[in-house]
């Protein structure tokens, strides 16, 4: 099993450089199965969730080929299976994209039901519902989503609630519908904006993502594209909050300020400066941490991937900080584990009560998913002391390169293969 050690309690100095959007990359990479042509695609981030998503489009026939660390070269035209059922998609909350991307292609999907992160219930009965509204028909059987039709019509697609991951399917499943397609009460999110343009740099005609109404008029061919893929603003965030936390100074480079708004805003409440650049942030933090409330909403709210990493900081800050979590149900499950630095926190079903305290201790402690594992990393990062991070490969699914990032800021990190006791009874 692979750890994180940290000896902490050192501020965090220097540069930084933010990578491609996770899940902006995950979202516009089967989004390239509907193109009629061949697509280059730029500043991908290299973590696992890509590897894995580009492993699931070469399962069913697609070439991606690397032209260098961040740039990958897809072709689709050869794909030549609508069904999408292998382990690597039950793993991934992302594939469910490809139930969207094969139905606007091939009319026809059978894809897992996929997994991910688990916050709770992750139901997806609004994507189901705008396949429906677009002339599709599903069933669910022995873990296979299947949703095919005769016809893809544009059509109104009110959505009960805002669903990122729903407002991308029904985007990929109308590009190539007949007619124009609406989405009413569509999610905002900066990823949903970068996968709109990829889709339009391809000859799509979508218009208005980024609001909560977005128009998409079908077009019949879409052609190979360029592209290249919007900075990380979760990478981003979580940079700017071990800052914070470590009382450190660090320019993070290849942001977009504007995504980062709610974050930058949070910090300033606690007493944290930030300073803006065109494409970059300076955050420094040298007087006392203050308590602030935080509520997490779809964006331009305050971002629920970055609930753990907030919380983590707060439990540093002078007084008591209420969290809502109004995302998911189930996202405090990780502050048992920040609570074994010696943080104070209490939850009740959707709120964590954060009293702040004024140092916290080395621990041993897991990474339940990946931003609570980003946490971790932030207390670790604080804490005076040593802390063992297990369960690591959840962060790695979405941070690319971490231990060097954070090392050349001069943490003292270090990723360590420890054999767990199986291995080693099994070596005896
Ligand atoms: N929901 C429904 N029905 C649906 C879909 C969603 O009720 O059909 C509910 C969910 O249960 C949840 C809320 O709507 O309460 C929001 O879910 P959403 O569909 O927006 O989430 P998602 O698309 O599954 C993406 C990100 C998550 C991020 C959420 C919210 C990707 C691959 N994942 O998930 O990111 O937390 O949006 O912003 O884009 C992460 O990166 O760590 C991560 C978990």
């Amino acid at each position: 099993m692979e750890k994180f050690f940290i000896n902490g309690h050192s501020p965090l100095k220097g540069e930084v450089n933010i990578s491609g959007a996770k899940n902006a990359a995950v979202a516009i990479i089967p989004a390239a199965i509907l193109s009629d042509g061949v697509c280059q695609i730029e500043n991908i981030p290299n973590i696992n969730d890509v590897t894995l998503m580009a492993h699931i489009l070469e399962q069913i026939g697609a070439k991606v080929k690397m032209i260098n660390k961040s740039t990958f070269e897809i072709d689709t035209r050869y794909i030549n299976s609508y069904v999408s059922s292998s382990d690597s998609v039950r793993h991934m909350r992302a594939s469910c994209y490809l139930l969207g991307a094969l139905l606007g292609r091939f009319h026809k999907a059978s894809v897992s039901l996929p997994g991910g992160c688990d916050f709770g219930v992750r139901p997806i009965d609004q994507h189901l519902k705008g396949f429906s509204s677009l002339g599709a028909t599903y069933s669910i059987e022995g873990g296979l989503v299947n949703v095919s039709a005769e016809r893809l019509v544009g059509s109104s697609v009110y959505m009960d609630v805002v669903s990122v991951g729903a407002t991308i399917n029904i985007i990929l499943a109308a590009v190539k519908a007949e007619g124009t397609t609406i989405i009413e009460n569509a999610a905002k999110e900066p990823h949903i904006v970068d996968l709109a343009n990829f889709l339009n740099s391809m000859g799509a005609e979508i218009s208005g993502a980024g609001t909560d109404s977005i128009k998409i008029k079908g077009v019949s061919y879409l052609s190979g594209t360029k592209y290249s893929i919007i900075p990380d603003q979760i990478e981003a965030g979580t940079y700017m909050i071990a800052t914070a936390a470590t009382r450190g100074d660090v320019l993070i480079k290849n942001v977009i300020p504007k995504h980062l708004e709610a974050i930058t805003a949070k910090l300033q409440e606690i007493g944290v400066h930030v300073e803006e650049f065109d494409d970059a942030l300076r955050v420094f933090s040298d007087g006392a941490l203050r308590k602030c409330n935080v509520k997490t909403m779809p964006h331009p709210g305050f971002p629920t991937d970055m609930q753990p990493q907030i919380t983590a900081l707060l439990s540093i800050a002078n007084g008591t900080s209420i969290i809502n979590e109004n995302v998911w149900d189930n996202r405090f499950r990780y502050t048992d584990e920040l609570n074994r630095f010696g943080c104070k926190i209490s939850v009740d079903g959707k709120v964590a009560v954060v009293e702040g305290v004024s140092a916290l201790t080395g621990t041993s402690v897991r990474a339940l998913d990946l931003r609570a594992g980003a946490a971790m990393v932030i207390a670790g990062l604080a804490a005076y002391g040593t802390t063992v991070i297990e369960d690591v490969k959840h962060i790695e699914r979405g941070y690319e390169n971490i231990v060097e990032k954070l090392s050349a800021l001069g943490a003292d990190i270090k990723k360590v293969y420890v054999p767990d006791d199986a291995s080693v009874l099994k070596a005896l």
